[in-house]
């Protein structure tokens, strides 16, 4: 394969906390997302245990999707888009996560959303959890610290999959897990925290690792079952991992180095790609869990669960990559939620992200080597601001480069034999950031009129990008130059 393949998915990708806003219409309860307050690069997002009157939370507007989205859905079109990564908010379907009955008016409205991808042709791709669960289960049950989680899960996956049988065949269970043991906590684990407190676990102390890893073990179990469960109710469904892809280079040939960057691979990426591709906890686990006191409740029939419930295709992210080194003098640099030292070989964003689309053929040709199972980049991108020119326009140059740099070595690893079926550059329409709770972080084809102290009215205007990208899906990859 030379090329990209016929039927490639090009698309783009939204999550529902961040993009859908109405955050308590129609009978939405209130998400973890929604209990978290702005912040900015050098200002964590916090997190507050009631809502603070006046206070600005940026979930609970977004970009307005929910008000949106036949406009919305029209403009995916208009670039030619054959698939459209989404997530469903789990508060709209049951509001406090442990409802008896889902909400009819929750239900409707995601109907609604597939039947008008479908309109046009676009295949929808349903992420069933992303960094959000309903806060009645943090605080009621300590979110996924508790095994009882679990169950709440499954029925709301189980209601997806009955509901949208027909409408929808590509699933995705979790986002981007691997960041449940990397900095855990309260944002992707729903597991209880200070009022005030930052949304990721900074430096985790051995307690906290156990707390994160058991939660995560339940998120393991419960990703299995749903997949099993989506197989029973409709062969058809594929249902896949999502991954946060962290790329973890040497920073020098001294074995140290190289030890450490394997070792940071192998934790950061297959620690969860190996229990949901190959069913079972890989075999530097148990020394990670001894070297960190974590003593782990797996049962035997988790165990069973684990190897039954095993996905069909490999999806995830890829921002940047970074550079570690066993020498402790050296300082670290934030990036991609990973710590790692400054790669002299690269540029950073405003962000403090590096920019490598090499990396990205690294990981597709790393991941597709080690499982052999089709790969997805389900998001990717560059969070940047965007100037309106006076006459209207918006020509972010900058992210064509970046996009088309990436695409360039998707190209390359397709060549290289990766069978890689689907491209989904994140925030497609622009929306708020999930770090840093900014509007200001735009990845999107499409400007979304909204600041970051809410203000603006949701009218929504194509950048230059849309009209690049539209020309590379039309020519199947083939066009890339920015002109
Ligand atoms: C991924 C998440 O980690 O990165 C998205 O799945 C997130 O939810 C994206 O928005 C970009 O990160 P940020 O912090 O720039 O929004």
């Amino acid at each position: 394969m030379t090329e990209f393949p016929k039927n490639f998915l090009w698309g783009g990708a939204t999550a529902a906390n961040q993009y859908e806003g109405a955050w308590d219409v129609d009978g939405k309860g209130a998400s973890t997302a929604d209990m978290l307050l702005g912040g900015t690069y050098e200002k964590p997002r916090t997190f507050t245990k009631e809502i603070k009157p006046g206070a600005y939370y940026p979930s609970h507007q977004g970009s307005d999707f929910y008000h949106h989205y036949k406009e919305d859905i029209k403009l995916l079109a208009g670039m030619g888009y054959k698939t459209y990564r989404m997530s469903v908010a789990w508060t709209r379907i049951f509001p406090n996560g442990d409802d008896a009955e889902p909400n009819q008016k929750g239900l409707d409205f995601y109907r609604s959303v597939f039947e008008e991808c479908h309109k046009y042709g676009i295949e929808p791709l349903v992420t069933i959890s992303h960094y959000e669960m309903p806060y009645h289960l943090t605080e009621t049950y300590g979110g996924w610290g508790n095994r009882k989680v679990i169950d709440f899960y499954v029925k709301y996956a189980e209601t997806l999959f009955n509901e949208y049988k027909g409408l929808v065949k590509y699933w995705l269970t979790f986002n981007e897990i691997n960041i449940g043991m990397l900095f855990g906590g309260y944002m992707s684990l729903g597991l209880p925290a200070k009022d005030g407190a930052a949304p990721f676990s900074g430096k985790m102390s051995d307690e906290e690792i156990q707390a994160n890893l058991q939660g995560l073990h339940h998120q393991f179990v419960a990703s299995a079952l749903a997949v099993k469960i989506g197989h029973k109710i409709n062969a058809d469904n594929m249902i896949g991992c999502m991954i946060a892809g962290q790329v973890s280079y040497p920073l020098t040939s001294n074995p140290d180095d190289v030890l450490k960057a394997q070792l940071t691979n192998e934790i950061n990426n297959y620690y969860c790609g190996d229990v949901q591709v190959r069913g079972a906890y890989p075999h530097f686990a148990q020394r990670y869990w001894d070297e960190h006191n974590v003593k782990l409740n797996i049962t035997a029939e988790d165990a069973e669960v684990l190897k039954e419930g095993t996905v069909d295709y490999y999806t995830f992210s890829y921002y940047s990559s970074s550079t570690v080194t066993a020498d402790p003098s050296k300082a670290e640099n934030a990036g991609n939620f990973s710590m790692g030292v400054k790669n002299p070989y690269l540029k950073y964003s405003e962000w403090g992200w590096s920019m490598d689309p090499k990396g990205l053929r690294w990981y597709l040709n790393d991941v597709y080597g080690r499982y052999g199972i089709p790969v997805m980049v389900v998001e990717n991108g560059l969070g940047a601001r965007d100037t309106v020119e006076a006459d209207g326009s918006i020509n972010d140059d900058y992210r064509i480069d970046y996009l088309k740099g990436h695409i360039e070595q998707m190209k390359e690893a397709i060549k290289d034999g990766v069978d890689l079926i689907g491209y989904t550059p994140w925030g497609c329409i622009d929306l708020v950031s999930a770090g840093t709770g900014q509007m200001a972080k735009r990845y999107g084809f499409v400007y979304v009129d909204r600041d970051d102290d809410g203000k603006g009215d949701f009218s929504r205007t194509p950048k230059k990008s849309y009209y690049w990208y539209k020309k590379v899906i039309e020519s199947n990859g083939e066009k890339l130059e920015n002109k």
